[in-house]
């Protein structure tokens, strides 16, 4: 009592998330459902298959989050929910139920936006001050951003084409890389990052560093994906591959293609960096946050991680599980607004027209 308990409800993707966090930032209960693998079944997410099963899950995850926390909605303060960016049919599954609770219980709405979210966790568990940089990668976005405060972001650069996650999904799926038992319930990316690292030769396969002459801080991965796919055909009619076979070179190709992504994250880090000296963006402490999906490889990290040691900047990650998405940042980004009294929604039609 007289405590605050902030629900976070998060269904953007293909994952199904609750957690509840209490008013001095700690976690009190979490529950994930994820579709990860029947999507890795079917190639890629069905939109219509995804929301399906946030229906069917999100009452069971809510309550098992309630249930572990030994709270009911009546110890529950506000509810915070996604509501963009993702997929649409996903995000109306969190939203709806987020406002059924919020009806029901006669509790405020905070919206929340799915890629600050991704940026703010980072405060949970580091000491990470505003301003910063953040760098986020995942199946779905690419962007680097100045986090000025909890509601404002100045957006630096963004991906023009697809992101990075999803090429890695892409790549990993033509390389036939789930037949290998040991990958067969990994993502993409994570798959391609542990072949990698059985590279012997990964110079064999050229890969354009791509905006070279660009000097701003957007991103474009088409290029990379259209050259591994290239290598690729090249060698699987070079070796005569048949059905399910992967490329002798696998490994190599993997890391190239690794590389080269890093290359390019670097390169527009580096480029943020600059931007943010020249116009007193990054002030006091430096520092560079490094969050999504992608965010996870630990090759990616490590070599942001020389970038920082040289440009004097300290680099804070997630925890892997909440660099992917989950209902932890959504809570914990609500708390955030809470503390500062943005973003309390009572009028739910007033909510309604910030989705739109
Ligand atoms: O943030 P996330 O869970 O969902 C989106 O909002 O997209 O990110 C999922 C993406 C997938 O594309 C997956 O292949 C990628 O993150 N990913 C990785 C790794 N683990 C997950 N990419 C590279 N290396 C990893 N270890
Ligand atoms: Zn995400």
């Amino acid at each position: 009592p007289g405590t605050c308990n902030i629900l976070g409800i998060e269904t953007s993707c293909d994952d199904t998330g609750c957690a509840i966090i209490n008013d001095r930032g700690e976690l009190l209960s979490e529950a994930i459902h994820s579709q990860h693998l029947l999507h890795l079944r079917n190639g890629g997410i069905i939109p219509d298959v995804a929301q399906d099963l946030h229906r069917a899950n999100i009452e069971p995850v809510v309550s098992q989050t309630l249930e572990k926390a030994q709270l009911s909605m009546e110890d529950i303060s506000a509810i915070a929910v996604t509501l963009k960016p993702g997929l649409a049919l996903s995000l109306v599954v969190g939203m709806k139920y987020a406002k059924h609770l919020a009806r029901q219980h006669n509790k405020p709405i905070i919206p929340i936006h799915h890629m600050e979210a991704h940026a703010l966790v980072a405060r949970m568990q580091h000491d990470v001050t505003f301003p910063f940089l953040v760098l986020l990668i995942s199946g779905g976005h690419c962007l680097l951003a100045v986090v000025q405060d909890v509601n404002s972001f100045q957006l630096l650069g963004e991906s023009m084409d697809c992101a990075p996650g999803e090429v890695f999904d892409k790549v990993a799926r033509r390389m036939k890389l789930r037949n290998v038992p040991e990958y067969s319930k990994l993502s993409g990316g994570h798959a391609i990052e542990i072949a990698a690292t059985k590279a012997t030769n990964p110079d064999m396969f050229k890969m354009a560093l791509p905006l070279a002459d660009y000097k701003d801080c957007n991103f474009s991965f088409n290029g990379l994906k259209t050259s591994t796919l290239l290598h690729l055909h090249r060698k699987e009619k070079e070796h005569q591959t048949v059905a399910d076979q992967l490329i002798p070179e696998a490994n190599d190709l993997c890391a190239a293609m690794l590389m080269a992504t890093t290359r390019h994250l670097l390169h527009r880090t580096q480029r943020a960096m600059q931007f943010c000296e020249i116009n007193k963006l990054i002030v006091n402490r430096k520092q560079l946050v490094v969050s999504g999906g992608v965010a996870c490889n630990n090759y990616i990290f490590n070599s942001l991680k020389i970038l920082c040691d040289e440009a004097g900047y300290e680099i804070f990650r997630p925890v892997p599980k909440l660099c992917t998405d989950n209902g932890v940042m959504v809570a914990w980004n609500g708390l955030e607004k809470w503390r500062q009294n943005i973003d309390i929604i009572t009028n739910m039609n007033a909510l309604d027209i910030q989705a739109a």
